[in-house]
C-alpha cells in the first residue's frame, strides 16, 4: 500500500468509499449519495486551494482517503485552522490504514504552516474519537442536537490537534 495524491482516476474509489459511509453510518451527516460530478468539483476545489487529498491505494484500488479544508469561510484569521475528514473502506477498517493517512495529511499541515487541524465527529463514532486521541486530537466542544440522521439527533464533537511547525 502506498499514499499518494489523489487524482481523478481515484476518483470512483473515493466515491464508493464515501456513499458507503453515508448510507450505513453517521460519520457524515449526508442523507442522500453523491455523483461522480460531485466528487469531481469536491477535488478541484481542493487542488485549485492547495489544499490535500490523499489517498490509500493498493494497485488501482483506492482503500481510504484523507483531505483537509478551510474550517470557516469567514475570514483571513482563520487561514492557518482547516477541518480535516478521513475515511477507510469498509472491511478494512482498524488495519492501520486510517492512521497512516493520517500521518500524512498531519505533515502535510505542518509544511504548510498551519497551526490547527479540527475533525468534526459523531458523539457515538467511538472508534473515530480513539482514533483521533491515539493522533493527539483532544475533545474541545461537544454540540447536543445539531445533526439528524436516520430518524434520530446526533451529537457532534469537535476534536482539535495544535500543529508544531517543521
Ligand atoms: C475512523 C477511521 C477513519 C479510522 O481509520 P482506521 O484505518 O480504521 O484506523 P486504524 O486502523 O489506523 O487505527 C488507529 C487507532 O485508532 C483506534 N481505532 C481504530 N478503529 C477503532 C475501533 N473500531 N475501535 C476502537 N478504536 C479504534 C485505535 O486506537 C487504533 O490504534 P491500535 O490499532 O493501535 O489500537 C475508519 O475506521 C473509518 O473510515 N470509519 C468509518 C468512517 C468514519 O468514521 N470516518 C471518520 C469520520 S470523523
Amino acid at each position: 500500500m502506498i499514499i499518494r495524491d489523489a487524482t481523478q482516476a481515484d476518483l470512483l474509489g473515493i466515491l464508493s468509499i464515501y456513499n458507503e459511509v453515508i448510507i450505513n453510518t453517521t460519520a457524515v451527516y449526508a442523507h442522500d449519495q453523491v455523483t461522480l460530478a460531485d466528487r469531481t468539483s469536491w477535488l478541484e476545489g481542493h487542488q485549485s486551494q492547495g489544499f490535500p487529498v490523499f489517498v490509500a491505494v493498493e494497485g488501482d484500488e483506492v482503500l481510504g482517503f484523507a483531505s483537509y479544508g478551510e474550517w470557516r469561510h469567514s475570514g483571513a484569521g482563520y487561514k492557518l485552522t482547516v477541518e480535516h475528514s478521513v475515511h477507510v473502506k469498509a472491511g478494512l477498517r482498524a488495519t492501520g490504514i486510517g492512521r497512516q493517512l493520517m500521518q500524512r495529511l498531519i505533515l502535510a499541515a505542518q509544511t504548510a504552516g498551519l497551526r490547527v487541524m479540527i475533525g468534526a465527529i459523531d458523539a457515538a463514532n467511538d472508534a473515530s474519537i480513539k482514533f483521533h486521541e491515539q493522533l493527539g486530537f483532544k475533545s474541545v466542544a461537544h454540540f447536543h442536537e445539531v445533526g439528524f440522521k436516520f430518524n434520530r439527533w446526533l451529537d457532534l464533537v469537535f476534536m482539535q490537534r495544535i500543529i508544531e511547525g517543521r
